[in-house]
């Protein structure tokens, strides 16, 4: 482009965005004031119909090596997808890469990973219910994804926990419709922020992954808006994602890419999403239902049968079977997100990466991820006078453990401990370089450690014996592709149990993808839940243990007590011989987690919204109000305590006519210096103090009185109040 006509495109009053592409100017629709969907038809309507099909086809980023089909050239090393762009109209590639927790690479692609910072799991993000420091999380995975060349990342898991031994139940955030939609919201806000398109997914209702190709989620229309759906609608209100990934199951007998029901009426036409839905790998089943069902993207078509999206879908738009409409709804749709979160006017590549800083996020956010689950006699804070403490297992002398499968991050300095799990996918176990151990020792200089890799129970007692403390380390790997058990694996429980019988003085730190069964629990002194605490876990688990910083993360999931308290004690599927077709009937509907144990009497081994501080707070003045038909909440939080610290109110409803007896209403972490108090006020989504009505497709606000109460966990509720019928 010639210098003269861009001189002359900006005198017409266009906006030159930073690093905005040159060509770019010269179009209509370069003009950033304009909305997002009014860039989009003007760029549709110079556009032919090869390329509009060439947007809704997506190809893998990889070399697949089933196939030996190798990736197109232009697509990034080890990534999970690419989209062309059109340059002729200054339209970019759809650089693809998974996922949640940082810039990952498949594991098939190349000897070479790209080593990037890992956040803590997405489960972990929940713990803190912070929703400030899930975007800043989102914000620091967004520019490390702009910095390695994508534009859009695979991110925002909020399938909700229904099934504790889902094995990405780590990628998700919990089982809370308001904690998961507005933890995952403001993280996919602050991947955005940086000009990258974010998923949510999986929608819908993908809840394990035993039989996740052929499984069919059974359940009643109004519970799944109150639970699953709601999670995503929430999620979808506070993030806008760009893009919304249709998952493997099927749903009342469909599948997730091409049910009219997911798709086209609650997603598109309830929620009003304007986004675009995309396939996840491998999730698309045909071209003339799937393209009439609502779907926009057939991802890395290599995964499916048939590259239903590409000729297929031009022969079906000839033969009238597609109308044209539909092809321009599904290009519209994916050009209005590229240009709403900027991925037009601030081109990807040339920025660095900040490795010291984004590590300083990674651990802020675990540090404040971090659960404690038992204090026994103050056993934590550990005291930096302690003389020899002996550490065990976990390899913590090397790293911590994160998931596996598409959203495994690489990190810098490689594996902590290579070898362990299957080498081919969803491996291998990646630990990250961060060790605890080593974070440990730099706060307690003056004592004597001493490091057991645990494999034999009778050593590592023997060594317990004679410390003045112990800090065993117990971790589970969870994965993608795989369920997993809630019992600890390799003789983790016989150690532990060996090691508290020798020491009194016993701290347990789990690294699980989330909740795990602990038969040892009444014989140990102390146990943090760390999650897969990310690049800078090891850090943030010593700090905690030292007390440097409070902990302040609570649960976003209820720990069983045992398998029979769950709706299935069985997991559906485990038996049937591989791609056998079956069907889940989730007659909890939408009563998850603590809403399952609370209506059915059921006591936990710890509940939701549960987890110690190293202060203490006290509740006063809860008060609630209709102001102009709004429900808000009053309450004072006082930290009676000798230290900072910080807490997380949370207010739970219940009425008549709810799934269960009560509902997160709403909750907020804060902060408080020894002594100091403050007051909040907090309103009430109206769909918490409502119940959906399906005949309507509408929700109805519950005509009767209200009971909120204020308290610490689901289980722990301090003090309650009524507010009338209105
Ligand atoms: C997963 C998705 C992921 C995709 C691309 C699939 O196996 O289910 O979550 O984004 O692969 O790697």
């Amino acid at each position: 482009m010639s210098f003269p006509k861009a001189v002359a495109v900006l005198s017409c009053g266009f906006f030159l965005a930073s690093g905005a592409a040159a060509q770019s100017l010269v179009h209509p629709w370069s003009n950033p004031a304009l909305a997002p969907e009014v860039r989009a038809g003007l760029v549709l309507k110079a556009m032919t119909q090869d390329e509009k099909l060439r947007l809704v086809f997506g190809y893998f980023g990889s070399p697949k090596t089933d196939t030996n089909v190798p990736p197109p050239k232009e697509a990034r090393m080890g990534s999970a997808g690419y989209v062309p762009g059109i340059p002729r109209l200054g339209i970019p590639a759809q650089w693809i890469t998974d996922a949640g927790m940082g810039v990952a690479t498949q594991r098939d692609s190349a000897d070479t990973f790209r080593e990037r910072t890992a956040l803590p799991s997405g489960l972990a993000v929940a713990a803190t219910f912070n929703p400030d420091l899930a975007k800043q999380g989102g914000a620091m995975i967004g520019r490390e994804a702009r910095a390695s060349g994508f534009n859009v990342l695979l991110a925002g898991g909020v399938n909700l926990l229904r099934e504790p031994r889902n094995g990405r139940n780590f990628e998700y955030a919990g089982e809370d419709p308001l904690l998961a939609g507005t933890t995952v919201g403001a993280a996919v806000a602050g991947i955005q922020s940086e000009h990258v398109i974010s998923t949510v997914k999986h929608w819908a209702l993908n809840a394990q992954e035993t039989g996740r190709h052929v499984v069919s989620s059974e359940i009643d229309d109004a519970q799944a808006r109150m639970s699953d759906f709601l999670a995503f609608q929430i999620a979808l209100e506070k993030g806008a994602p760009g893009s919304v990934m249709c998952a493997y199951n099927r749903v009342k007998g469909e599948h997730a890419c091409e049910s009219d029901y997911l798709l086209n009426q609650v997603l598109k036409r309830d929620f009003a999403y304007p986004g675009y839905v995309m396939s996840d790998w491998g999730a698309v089943y045909s071209t003339e239902k799937a393209a009439l069902s609502g779907l926009d993207q057939q991802s890395a078509a290599v995964f499916d049968a048939k590259p239903y999206f590409g000729a297929p879908l031009k022969a079906a738009i000839k033969n009238g079977l597609v109308p044209k409409a539909r092809l321009d709804d599904m290009a519209r749709r994916i050009l209005r997100s590229l240009f709403a979160v900027g991925a037009v006017d601030h081109p990807v590549g040339g920025e660095s990466i900040d490795s010291d800083a984004n590590h300083k996020t990674a651990q802020a956010v675990a540090e404040e991820a971090i659960v404690l689950l038992k204090n026994t006699n103050a056993v934590l804070p550990l005291v930096k006078t302690a003389k020899r403490i002996v550490v065990i297992g976990g390899h913590a002398d090397r790293g911590v453990i994160s998931g596996g499968g598409s959203s495994t991050v690489f990190p810098a300095g490689g594996n902590a401990v290579p070898g362990l799990g299957p080498q081919g996918w969803p491996g291998p176990i990646v630990y990250l370089p961060n060790a605890p151990m080593a974070a440990m020792m730099a706060r307690a200089p003056m004592a004597d450690f001493q490091y057991l890799d645990g494999k034999d129970p009778v050593a590592a007692a023997k060594a317990a014996a004679v410390a003045d403390i112990v800090v065993v380390f117990a971790t589970q790997w969870a994965t993608e592709d795989a369920d997993v058990s809630l019992t600890l694996s390799e003789g983790q429980d016989d150690l532990i149990r060996a090691v508290a019988a020798a020491n009194a003085k016993t701290v347990v730190v789990l690294e699980t993808g989330g909740p795990v069964f602990m038969p040892w629990l009444d014989q140990v002194a102390g146990v943090l839940e760390a999650w897969n605490p990310g690049s800078g876990g090891g850090d943030a688990i010593a700090r905690v243990l030292f007390g440097e910083v409070d902990a302040s993360g609570r649960l976003p999931a209820t720990f069983p007590q045992s398998l029979e308290q769950l709706p299935r004690p069985k997991l559906d599927g485990a038996d049937l011989p591989s791609g056998t077709p079956f069907a889940v009937a989730y007659n909890e509907g939408a009563a998850v987690g603590y809403k399952w144990f609370d209506k059915n009497a059921l006591k936990p081994l710890f509940p939701f919204g549960y987890g110690l501080s190293y202060t203490s707070f006290a509740y006063s003045n809860f008060s609630a109000e209709r102001i102009t038909g709004k429900l808000v909440v009053h309450l004072t939080v006082k930290n009676t305590g000798t230290r900072s610290g910080k807490d997380v109110p949370q207010i739970y409803v219940g009425a008549k006519g709810f799934e269960a007896p009560k509902r997160l209403a709403a909750f907020q972490k804060m902060e408080l210096q020894p002594g100091a108090s403050t007051t909040l006020s907090l309103s009430i989504d109206p769909r918490l103090i409502s119940v959906y009505d399906s005949a309507s497709a509408n929700w109805k606000a519950v005509p009767g009185s209200l009971q909120l109460w204020l308290g610490s966990s689901a289980a722990d509720l301090k003090t309650s109040v009524e507010v009338p019928a209105p």
